[in-house]
């Protein structure tokens, strides 16, 4: 016996009834097919920002939003970041399953071997002036991929799935840290092979030309096991979101059959708002901008003030009605890492006393508002000498699996159609 839903529609006092299938899920809210409702009552249903609309079935990502929960596959997030390593989180959302030690090591070995890039696609970073933001190259270097790897535009199999996923997974670490050091005028450090997925990604950001960064005998800098946990960490905890902003839009490039590379940069370009993973650099600059414990109760009360456009950055979730399940695992991140790296405490003072203060006035707790994952990412980037302004590139990296997943997922679900909402005209 299906479940229904009846809408009765009282338009002119005259009544007309509608009946809909309610649609199961595994986890969370079932949902209402309206899918013939236009063409059955000639109405739209109203719903900017989509709070109350699921756009498609996933199996991909669960967030329950009240409870504060986050699953990969089934797989809670505090577990799969305790226990698994960034390229094992990919593996599992690309596959539906951990990898065994072998394909894990393949996996890392496919990864590692496509991480270069077309020696032309280098020449684009010229193209953009030094002061450049590095989201706007990555952006650029993302699409231009699409050209050197034009075969993808139309992938009928799991082969060329896989093909593009291991590309995009394993060469947008070495675009973001080519625009990174484009943005201050140093050259670009090649890969090393030699090196695991996140050690070769601080190790292309940080390396001086023609030095490695292990212990030398002139005491050159090395990366510490430290940085690369924590980093990895961070990558885990972005790696996929259920359908956020960026996500719609990579479904919705998907959906008009536009290349999987620049649906995928379309996705780069949506996370740059400051609303979405932009976020992440904005609670920094919020942060220096705030300067001092003390200024923190007058920004306080601008972010309270109905009638001042200024928001608390790394505050507040669409879908989240309590802690976000991820700035808890960064919480106790930032926690662990006070004991073994440079945690600038003047800003960590800064967002405890916003943390705290937030917390316990009614204006936040009214209306559900908790440090989100960008609210702690910054302070714990700073600490990893991350420059500010690759924070959201970082979110990429992570991200891109999740993208990628999902943009999988929708080319295959035989339910998929073009994205075409529609709107309420007001107009002459
Ligand atoms: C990410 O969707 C995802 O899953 C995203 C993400 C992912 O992994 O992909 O989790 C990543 O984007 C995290 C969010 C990062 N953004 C920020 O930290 C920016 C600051 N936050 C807000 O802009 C806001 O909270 C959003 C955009 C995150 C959510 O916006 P909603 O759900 O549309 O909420 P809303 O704007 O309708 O706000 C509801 C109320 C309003 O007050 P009232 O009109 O009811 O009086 O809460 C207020 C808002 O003014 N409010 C805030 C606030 N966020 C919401 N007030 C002050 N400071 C804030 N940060």
């Amino acid at each position: 016996m299906k479940n229904k839903a009846t809408i009765v529609l009282d338009i002119n006092n005259q009544k007309k009834e509608y009946s809909y299938d309610i649609l199961d899920s595994t986890r969370g809210p079932k949902s209402i097919d309206m899918r013939t409702f236009y063409k059955e009552s000639g109405l739209f249903t109203y719903d900017v920002g989509f709070t109350s609309t699921a756009s498609c079935s996933s199996s991909i990502t669960y967030i329950d939003g009240e409870k504060g929960e986050l699953r990969y596959r089934g797989y809670e997030i505090e577990k799969l970041v305790s226990n698994h390593s960034y390229l094992e989180v990919c593996y599992l959302l690309l596959n539906e399953k951990l990898p065994s030690k072998e394909q894990l090591k393949n996996f890392d070995i496919e990864l590692r071997h496509r991480s270069f890039l077309h020696e032309g696609l280098k020449n684009i970073f010229s193209a953009f002036p030094d002061n450049a933001h590095p989201m706007a190259t990555l952006s650029a270097g993302v699409t231009s991929l699409a050209s050197f790897y034009f075969d993808h535009i139309n992938i009928k199999d799991d082969l060329g799935y896989k093909e593009m996923a291991y590309r995009l997974i394993a060469k947008i670490p070495t675009v973001a840290a080519f625009s990174f050091r484009h943005s201050i005028g140093i050259p670009f450090i090649e890969p090393d092979i030699n090196l695991s997925f996140t050690e070769n990604f601080l190790f292309m950001l940080r390396a001086y030309p023609h030095h490695n960064l292990k212990v030398t005998k002139d005491g050159q800098e090395k990366i510490d096991p430290v940085e690369i946990k924590a980093l990895d960490t961070i990558f885990s905890l972005h790696a996929d979101h259920e359908q956020n902003a960026s996500t719609t839009v990579v479904r919705t490039v998907a959906s008009t059959g536009a290349h999987p590379y620049v649906a995928i940069s379309a996705g780069i370009n949506a996370l740059w708002g400051r609303a979405h993973g932009g976020a992440n650099e904005s609670v920094i600059a919020q942060l220096q901008m705030i300067g001092s414990v003390d200024n923190v109760d007058k920004y306080i009360k601008k972010a309270k003030d109905p009638n001042d456009e200024f928001r608390l950055m790394g505050f507040g979730h669409r879908v989240y009605k309590n802690f976000d399940p991820r700035a808890k695992v960064l919480k106790k991140l930032q926690d662990e890492l006070k004991q073994t790296i440079h945690l600038d405490s003047h800003l960590l003072d800064i967002a405890t006393k916003i943390e705290t203060i937030a917390l316990n006035d009614e204006y936040f707790i009214k209306r559900n508002l908790y440090p989100n994952i960008d609210f702690y990412s910054g302070i714990i980037l700073t600490a990893l000498r991350i420059p500010k302004q690759m924070f959201t590139a970082i979110f990429v990296i992570g991200r891109t699996v999740g993208w990628i997943t999902q943009y999988i997922e929708f080319k295959k679900d035989k339910q998929s159609k073009i994205a075409r909402p529609r709107q309420i005209y007001k107009g002459k």
